[in-house]
């Protein structure tokens, strides 16, 4: 039997959005001479906040995504990040973004940045939405950060919890309504 809970709002839609507004002007000036940028969403917690960045972008882009996996059905990082599903695209001597929904204890943009940087893209960057900087393992910040959050669990805007509650259009937080 499940445990009870509530969904409480922490970051509304409209505060999202407006970030997001002003990371993409930060972005589009760090990339502005590309190319080409290959935007890669981590699956599946990133697929909201991906397809939110990228209508916003003004920049010459393509779009691929890889799977990893840390958490599956838990509320625990596993601390084993595994490859579920790899690029389509080949990435050397490319520019990079790697989307992620949210930095926890940091070892799944840790793993994936480091992989990613091994098959030598021009430029490697990346963004998410969410830092839980109290939470980290690693040493690992990414460029860029939506929002700084304290040590909550959160769900929605692509964030599960036992994969439920993604496709909330906000940042809620989860809060039991039964002692365990
Ligand atoms: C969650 C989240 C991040 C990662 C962050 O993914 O979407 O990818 O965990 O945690 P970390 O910094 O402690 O590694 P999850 O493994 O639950 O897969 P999902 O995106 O498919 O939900
Ligand atoms: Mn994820
Ligand atoms: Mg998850």
């Amino acid at each position: 039997v499940a445990r009870p809970y509530v969904i409480d709002e922490m970051i509304s839609a409209k505060s999202i959005a407006a970030r997001i507004e002003e990371l993409c002007k930060e972005i589009q000036s760090e990339f502005s001479e590309t190319n080409k940028l290959v935007v890669v969403g981590l699956l599946r917690g990133s697929f909201v906040f991906i397809a939110d960045l990228v209508r916003e972008l003004d920049l010459p882009i393509e779009v691929d995504f890889l799977e990893a996996s840390s958490y599956g059905d838990g509320m625990e990082s596993s601390r084993e990040v595994r490859i579920l599903k790899d690029l389509r695209g080949a990435i050397e001597g490319r520019d990079v973004l790697v989307v992620e929904d949210i930095v926890d204890t940091g070892h799944t943009l840790n793993h994936v940045t480091g992989l990613l940087k091994s098959r030598l893209p021009a430029r490697l960057k990346s963004i998410a939405l969410l830092d839980k900087p109290s939470q980290r393992e690693v040493d690992f910040k990414a460029d860029w950060t939506g929002f700084e959050i304290p040590d909550e669990f959160v769900v929605g805007y692509g964030i599960d919890f036992a994969q439920r509650n993604r496709n909330l259009p906000f940042i809620g937080k989860v809060r039991f309504t039964e002692p365990e």
